[in-house]
């Protein structure tokens, strides 16, 4: 391992001209005097779980990796971006040997999984100093749902800033869905959609020259680390994807051209049955999975990112009002996908096989108990005095202290989150996952189990959660990560 300092450091990116990157406000914080840049390893990118058991050393590091054929520097797991995929069924425990070899703290987070919230389980009070290292050990629970969960760092106040340096990977619990006649004779595939800012030597861009406010977005748009990748689907056949937004601010609209998506799973497993559409809206955090059917010309067809509106600032006064530049100016400062659509992956037809076809039948969903406490939520953003601009769940911002939310365990409670700023928040819960009621009054379509749900500006959204299992402390907040960091999170405790 090679250590350098500061100076050097600049000297050798390249930087000392004018360009600023992340690790710049670091020093300036007086946190760290040392970054060290390691180099890169080759370790394997998939840990499968075995006799009930899924044992690894997982350690996160600032190392250079190839995006596509681009270098670039960034956070990694096991020098990985994506970082390794895990895979375990319900049952098995998980132990991972964690050493922080960042320059800050920092914790690991399960999202979506149904585990313990406490002691050293999926526990996103634990802080875990630089150099240190920290043992996790959790059980996945025997009913667990078969699905595509993820992992990734949860040390507030750096949460954006970690997720953006590419700190991300898939969490897999295989089960009753991947046993599907038609699910499991598809060609299985997984997408994790990452966006990233560099500057011409592949250093991350310094979040001062980010829009903070609006959430940062880079213009670099990543599937699997890699740029336009193709997935081969065989003429007549069923390819299976799953799909995660692993980035900490944008918002995916997917369309792949001629072909309708065959939703089958939400972020919390199966559905009950197979619901088509031509478009898919993936905010952060949120996974799907579809089938995609190549009952088409035989040919290359192109999965695009179609622009859509997250909402803006232009409601909040003018420059200098957030009080540096660095709020105001940069990318992504309205939240505004408008460029012309992007192209992030193409699927190509291959030689044909013998048609399948769609599953008739998934899962069963069951309806939750109505509640009659409806606890309510507002979500907006606002002036602080001392803290400027900041993000606020019922007028308050993140207090690491207090407990805003106390629910029973083993109850089920309908909240009513209400977005009253202009901006579109998806607001995810820790630890159990829930069902859409209604938006806007307006019943949902289909039961789904979701741990993460877009309200758009001026919405109202029901949503219907059981408290099952785990009691202990956890947290809710905006999966835009940067207004995660700014306060728009509150703390739940779900009490014995
Ligand atoms: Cu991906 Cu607190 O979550
Ligand atoms: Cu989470
Ligand atoms: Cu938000």
């Amino acid at each position: 391992m090679k250590k350098i300092n500061r100076r050097q450091f600049i000297a050798l990116t390249g930087a000392a001209t004018g360009g600023v990157f992340l690790l710049n406000h670091l020093w300036e914080r007086g946190e760290s005097s040392q970054v060290s840049l390691q180099a890169p390893i080759n370790l394997p990118r998939l840990h499968k779980s075995t006799n009930g058991l899924l044992e690894l050393d997982l350690e996160a590091s600032y190392r250079p990796v190839k995006l596509g054929q681009k270098q670039a520097y960034l956070l990694t797991y096991n020098g990985q971006v994506p970082a390794p995929r895990l895979e375990v069924q319900a049952g098995d425990t998980i132990r991972i040997r964690f050493k922080n070899n960042l320059f800050e703290s920092t914790n690991l987070h399960y999202h979506g999984l149904h585990i313990p919230v406490t002691g050293n389980a999926d526990n996103v009070f634990v802080s875990i100093q630089p150099k240190e290292t920290f043992n996790y050990e959790f059980t996945i629970p025997q009913n667990h749902p078969a699905g595509t969960f993820w992992y990734h760092p949860h040390r507030h106040g750096l949460v954006a800033e970690q997720l953006f340096g590419g700190l991300a990977g898939l969490f897999v619990v295989r089960g009753d869905l991947d046993e599907i006649p038609e699910i499991k004779a598809a060609n299985e595939e997984f997408l994790v959609l990452q966006d990233f800012a560099l500057d011409g030597e592949g250093n991350m861009i310094s979040e001062a020259h980010m829009s903070i406010m609006a959430g940062r977005e880079g213009d670099l748009l990543a599937v699997n680390g890699k740029f336009n990748p193709t997935f081969s689907i065989s003429k007549n056949g069923l390819l299976r994807w799953r799909i995660v937004n692993a980035s900490p601010s944008r918002f995916y609209r997917l369309s792949l051209e001629k072909h309708p998506f065959y939703l089958i799973a939400t972020d919390g497993g199966g559905l009950a049955e197979v619901i088509e559409l031509n478009e898919l809206l993936l905010t952060p955090g949120e996974r799907v999975e579809v089938l995609i059917k190549a009952d088409k010309e035989p040919g290359k067809y192109r999965l695009l990112n179609l622009p859509y509106d997250r909402g803006g600032m232009g409601m909040m006064g003018g420059r200098g009002m957030m009080g540096g530049r660095g709020m105001m100016s940069g990318r992504g400062m309205m939240g505004v996908n408008n460029d012309a659509p992007t192209i992030l992956a193409t699927v190509n037809y291959d030689a044909p096989v013998k048609p399948v076809s769609l599953p008739r039948k998934l899962l069963s969903v069951p309806a939750l108990p109505k509640h009659k406490q409806v606890r309510h939520f507002t979500l907006n953003h606002g002036m602080v005095p001392g803290q400027g601009m900041v993000f606020l769940i019922n007028g308050k911002p993140y207090e690491p202290n207090s407990i805003d939310t106390q629910v029973k365990l083993n109850t089920v409670e309908d909240w009513e989150i209400v977005n009253t700023g202009v901006m579109d928040h998806p607001f995810h819960i820790h630890g159990n996952q829930f069902q859409v009621v209604s938006r806007d009054g307006k019943p949902e379509p289909y039961r789904a189990w979701k741990d993460t749900v877009l309200v758009q500006q001026g919405e109202t959204v029901r949503i219907r959660i059981p408290f099952r299992d785990f009691a202990g402390k956890t947290v809710y907040h905006c999966h835009i990560l940067d207004h995660e960091d700014l306060g728009m999170m509150g703390n739940l405790e779900i009490q014995k």
